[in-house]
């Protein structure tokens, strides 16, 4: 089938409404299920306590008394829970049921957890997409809420128009279904990684009483002006995947320097710098390695399997 009959039959399968049903009312599932009543799909829902589908159903949504009775309810099932763990005891049992539909899985874990249940899915009939979303409830629906999916490419392109409806930034990414959640823990390793980092600050300079909102305007313009170009520009990405650290603008020897002055500074203020440790322990090593005068993304040499399987 050409590219173009397959998205001819998304077009018409989105404009038919298909009933969809959606398994986890958390804060994520209301959200999934409210953008999929918004765009006028008929909408199955099932929630451990019960009560928590109450808005959605004056909303138009069908509670289903069982989670059987959700599956058999519509061709697609959409699963948004707390862990894969969870979702693999709700649905284990469900194989038959699921066989010949199509499940769409919101739920967090790791590529390894995603590899697995589209294993399971194929093995028990079930056509499978592995979804990560890149956005809180209330972006749901929206034309910049991120979500990305991998798995069966058709199957992804026959429920796009759907899909489309939870985000505007809906993105295929590959056929591997892990794919998805290692861009999202990456994404969110970034995240955590900056929080800590703000909340150390923040933690610093409450020990002179200069409060988080004193502090804000000026750790916006580091954002803005310093991290931000620094992080998000192709060169340092491009420095990254080539390999070459040469820099004009900062080295290892000044950064190990900083970072060393930040750990004992800390230690006076007595706040925990235990988890910056190990970043000022790469550094070191690169020192000694002969490589003070390199851009500390250097870093990544050490960090990266990849690249030490290269070498190895
Ligand atoms: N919230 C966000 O901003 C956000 C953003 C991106 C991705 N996500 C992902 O979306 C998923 C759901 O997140 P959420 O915010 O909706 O979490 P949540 O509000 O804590 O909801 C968790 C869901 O899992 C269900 N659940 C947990 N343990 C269960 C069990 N043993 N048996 C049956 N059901 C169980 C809960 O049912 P009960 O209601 O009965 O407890 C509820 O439906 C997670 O994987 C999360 O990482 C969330």
């Amino acid at each position: 089938m050409s590219r173009l009959s397959d998205r001819d039959e998304a077009i018409t399968m989105s404009n038919d409404r298909s009933p969809v049903t959606v398994i986890g009312l958390g804060l994520m599932g209301k959200a999934l299920a409210a953008a999929f009543l918004k765009g006028s799909h008929s909408t199955t829902v099932w929630n451990r306590s019960a009560g928590k589908a109450d808005d959605l159903v004056d909303l138009g949504a069908v509670r289903a008394e069982t989670i059987s009775e959700a599956v058999s309810a519509s061709k697609v099932v959409v699963v948004c829970l707390s862990t894969y763990e969870v979702m693999d005891e709700l649905l284990a049992p469900l194989g038959n049921e699921l066989s010949g539909r199509v499940l769409i899985n919101l739920t967090n874990g790791t590529p390894d957890d995603a590899r697995k249940t589209a294993k399971w899915a194929i093995d028990c009939g079930v056509d499978y997409l592995d979804g990560a979303i890149m956005a809180v409830p209330q972006m749901i629906g929206a034309s910049d809420a991120l979500l990305f999916y991998g798995g069966q490419q058709d199957l992804f392109q026959a429920h796009e128009p759907l899909l489309k409806l939870l985000g505007g930034n809906t993105t295929y990414l590959s056929d591997d279904p892990g794919v998805p959640m290692l861009y999202n823990l990456a994404l969110l390793t970034i995240l955590y990684g900056t929080g800590e980092g703000m909340l150390h600050a923040q933690a610093m300079l409450s020990t002179a009483n200069i409060s988080a909102t004193q502090f804000q305007p000026y750790a916006a313009a580091w954002f803005n002006n310093v991290i931000l170009p620094l992080f998000s520009s192709l060169d340092a990405a491009r420095e990254v995947d080539e390999g070459d650290y040469a820099t004009e603008v900062s080295n290892i020897n000044t950064n190990r320097l900083a970072l060393g002055h930040i750990i004992k500074a800390s230690e006076e203020l007595d706040i925990s710098a235990k988890w910056l440790a190990p970043n000022k322990a790469l550094l070191d090593q690169m020192v000694n390695d002969g490589y003070g005068e390199d851009s500390p993304f250097r870093a990544f040499e050490t960090i990266s399997p990849v690249r030490r399987n290269k070498r190895s």
